[in-house]
């Protein structure tokens, strides 16, 4: 039996552009998130989460060639993510998701990955 690709079942490259664009879209506007982000140029950190997730769930591995093991927790150190911070993270994960119009069971495996990893990330009072 072949192992199923989630990247290509989840509708592959265009799926992760679209739920990075809108969740970014949200970032933008956001007054706890936006000034987090490090860089006034919100494009190359959309391109990191877009290529880390289409790694993630099984696609080409361009975001290690490009940046190396994710070790993410480590990457977000010097960020201080607390729970105001992951609402807000996945209140804009949980739209651009949305927008994807899954089927329920792609929906619900999608979305438990990114709501676990999000409360894996928290680092404030730990
Ligand atoms: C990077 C915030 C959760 C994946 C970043 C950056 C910030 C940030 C400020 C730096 C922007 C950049 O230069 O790339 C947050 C906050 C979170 C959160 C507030 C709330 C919980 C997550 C989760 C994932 C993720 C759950 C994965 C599922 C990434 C990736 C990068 C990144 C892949 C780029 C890493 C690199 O290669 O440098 N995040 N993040 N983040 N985040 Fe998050």
């Amino acid at each position: 039996l072949p192992v199923p690709n989630y990247f290509e079942l989840l509708g592959g490259e265009d799926t992760f552009r679209l739920l990075v664009d809108e969740f970014y879209a949200g970032v933008a506007e956001d007054p706890v998130l936006r000034p987090m982000y490090p860089e006034e140029d919100l494009g190359p950190a959309k391109d990191r989460l877009r290529l880390f997730l289409i790694q993630y769930w099984g696609g080409p591995n361009t975001y290690s060639q490009e940046r190396g093991h994710p070790r993410l927790r480590m990457r977000h150190a010097p960020f201080v993510i607390g729970e105001v911070e992951r609402d807000a993270w996945l209140r804009h994960m949980r739209h651009a998701v949305d927008v994807l119009e899954l089927t329920p069971e792609l929906d619900r495996m999608l979305w438990d990955y990114l709501e676990r990893a999000a409360f894996f990330m928290v680092n404030k009072d730990l």
